[in-house]
């Protein structure tokens, strides 16, 4: 391939903001909507943004990441022009211990986006999704507190799209998906990015509507993890192993335990009911 070809492929595989933009309309998540070409990190873009004033809504999205990052400090893989990597920026008027739900919201968000195009995703309870049991996208939540006002939530969303396995870590390859790792075909990133954002505002829109019990029962409805799986969490230094048995008001995973049910509020969970599930 000459290099001019090169560079024309490479410009037809990028996102068209033009097309993300009208299809979002006015929107609240995405009526400002930045895009990059490459950015160390979404998530750092956007608290950036959130100190300078940045309103509730604002998206930033970039073709690649040079320091993504993911959950417990790990590292978000980002090559460009095949994952979407997002983030975006909410300031909800709600008490402290509801946060987590925006997480939830998220995936139920992402899970409906991908399910339009047309992917089986289901939520792997708190932060992932999973296409045929391999993790597809990924969601990192960071709360700043400020005194007087509502928290600043910066909502990040990386999703394997047109990854194939040589784009993974070796590692990580036994247990990362990607859109078109699960078809065998490649999709158009702009329509998933358009179809995800949709959903994710309508979902905002129905959790400050109607609060959290729709939210949950969605969850719910995509996490088959959440009722009656035999998981195993790990929570610091401790593993406990149960059944799971629904969610807490907060989003908290409820696990059937030998000592009793706990109410897990973050931490890793597996299926499966060994102390040596594996991580990540
Ligand atoms: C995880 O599963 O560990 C969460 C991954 C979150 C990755 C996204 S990509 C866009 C945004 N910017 C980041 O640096 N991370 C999030």
């Amino acid at each position: 391939m000459d290099e001019l070809k090169a560079v024309e492929q490479d410009r037809d595989s990028r996102i068209d903001k033009v097309a993300l933009r009208k299809s979002l309309g006015e929107r609240l998540i995405g009526h400002r909507l930045l895009y990059f070409l490459s950015l160390p990190s979404t998530n750092r873009h956007v608290r950036e943004l959130a100190e300078d004033g940045w309103p509730e809504g604002t998206v930033v999205m970039a073709e690649e990441q040079t320091a993504g990052r993911g959950r417990t400090g790990r590292t978000w893989h980002s090559p460009p022009g095949v994952g979407l990597y997002f983030s975006f920026l909410l300031k909800p008027q709600m008490p402290i211990e509801k946060i987590p739900l925006l997480t939830l919201m998220t995936a139920v968000g992402v899970a409906r986006g991908l399910r339009d195009c047309g992917y089986a995703a289901e939520i792997k309870w708190p932060n992932d999704l999973l296409l045929g049991g391999r993790k597809a996208a990924g969601i990192l939540a960071e709360t700043r507190l400020r005194p007087s006002s509502p928290p600043e939530v910066v909502v990040g969303v990386g999703v394997n799209v047109n990854q194939g396995e040589a784009h993974f870590p070796p590692d990580l390859r036994a247990r990362a998906g990607s859109l078109k790792l699960a078809t065998g075909r490649a999709a158009d990133r702009t329509a998933v990015l358009s179809s995800i954002l949709q959903e994710l505002n309508a979902e905002y829109e129905t959790f400050r509507a109607t609060g959290e019990g729709a939210l949950i029962d969605a969850v719910l409805g995509l996490c088959p993890m959440a009722r009656g799986a035999t998981v195993t969490v790990t929570l610091g230094r401790e593993t406990i192993s149960g059944q799971t048995s629904g969610l807490g008001p907060t989003g908290a995973l409820r696990v059937a335990t030998p000592s009793g049910v706990r109410e897990v509020h973050a931490g890793e969970a597996h299926l499966g009911g060994g102390t040596d599930a594996p991580r990540g």
